[in-house]
């Protein structure tokens, strides 16, 4: 069998190993060629095709980022898109697609299964993590452990200065990030966008703590929200797409804080260096694990699903499971992130 493998939307440490798991249980296991695609959808529209072998995936399992490229490209979002894709696909003499991305790669990808009846079989990845149907996605390990670190650094300064950090991390819709790594780092106070916030509330618990301490951690998602018809007064944090403006939210929190509290606060916003970099053990596992199962999923006729991580095994989910959701941090995490 031929098939094609592409890596759309974000980047993230990760997806390499996923791509040298196709490769490498395709040919061993499968007798597969495969055919890459540079820059995710993008590239098969355009017919840009690379073949990999063993040798091209030699050594890549530690490097951050993908060896196809990555855009964000949306075949039923471009005129002629579909057509494109149907064509290279029989160009190319495929009997299938790989496909590895977020939410709307995924989303692409299950419209091009269902419309062209092309075979298509999704991995998620997202930094976000906010994929229904799957316990992780690929990259967001590595998110946390690098948002982690940070937070672990911003203790000792913001202890010598007597201050209030605020970390600003990525998350677009989820606050898997801001919870997680919040929880992690032991932060204080952690935002994001599925429990809106009350700035009155938090300055009320960061003047609280420093009866006690001379300083507070607070992380940030991106995406956070103030509640409705809480008092706040920042201009807008979203761009022309509705997505979040990276640092706004933050730099808007921060100021608010300062403005409440009288204590001296300051703001460091992670942005793409949470999208960096080595995979940590777990992500190249899961990579590894991921791009195994659809591989033998895609050889064994499944289509129209993605893999999916659920407790020890990976399975594969039909994209009806995620398509149009966002997968929300469950209230009880909420709880050890502002519970404490
Ligand atoms: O979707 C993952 C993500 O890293 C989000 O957390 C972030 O808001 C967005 O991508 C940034 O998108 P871009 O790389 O297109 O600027």
């Amino acid at each position: 069998m031929r098939i094609g493998i592409l890596t759309g939307g974000g980047d993230c440490p990760g997806l390499n190993a996923a791509i040298r798991a196709v490769v490498k249980r395709g040919s061993s296991e499968h007798g597969c060629s495969i055919v890459g695609f540079r820059n995710g959808w993008e590239g098969v529209i355009a017919g840009d095709a690379i073949p990999l072998t063993r040798d091209d995936v030699s050594g890549i399992l530690v490097h951050g980022g993908t060896m196809l490229g990555t855009a964000r490209c949306h075949p039923h979002k471009v005129d002629g898109g579909m057509e494109a894709v149907k064509d290279t696909f029989d160009n190319e003499k495929l009997d299938g697609f790989i496909c590895i991305g977020g939410d709307g790669t995924l989303k692409a990808a299950g419209k091009v299964s269902q419309k062209l009846g092309v075979p298509v079989i999704g991995i998620p990845k997202t930094i976000d993590n906010d994929v229904v149907g799957t316990d992780a996605a690929i990259g967001f390990d590595t998110a946390v452990s690098i948002a982690t670190e940070a937070i672990d650094r911003l203790h000792s300064t913001a202890e010598s200065h007597n201050r209030v950090m605020v970390v600003e991390v990525m998350g677009r819709h989820s606050g898997w990030i801001a919870v997680t790594a919040g929880v992690a780092g032991g932060a204080d106070i952690i935002l994001a966008p599925e429990d809106p916030f009350d700035i009155d509330k938090i300055a009320k618990k960061i003047r609280h703590r420093h009866r006690y301490k001379d300083f507070s951690i607070v992380a940030v998602a991106e995406g956070a929200v103030p509640k409705e018809g809480s008092r706040w007064n920042a201009e807008d944090t979203l761009d022309a797409k509705g997505n979040p403006i990276a640092g706004s939210i933050g730099s808007a929190v921060t100021r608010a804080i300062e403005e409440a509290t009288g204590f001296p606060t300051r703001l460091t916003v992670l942005g793409y260096v949470q999208r960096g970099g080595v995979p940590t053990a777990a992500d190249r596992l899961l990579g590894t694990r991921m791009g195994i199962a659809a591989i033998d999923g895609i050889v064994s006729g499944e289509t129209g699903k993605y893999t999916a991580l659920q407790g020890e095994h990976v399975v594969l989910e039909p994209f009806e499971t995620m398509m149009g959701k966002t997968k929300w941090v469950p209230e009880e995490l909420f709880a050890a992130a502002n519970g404490l």
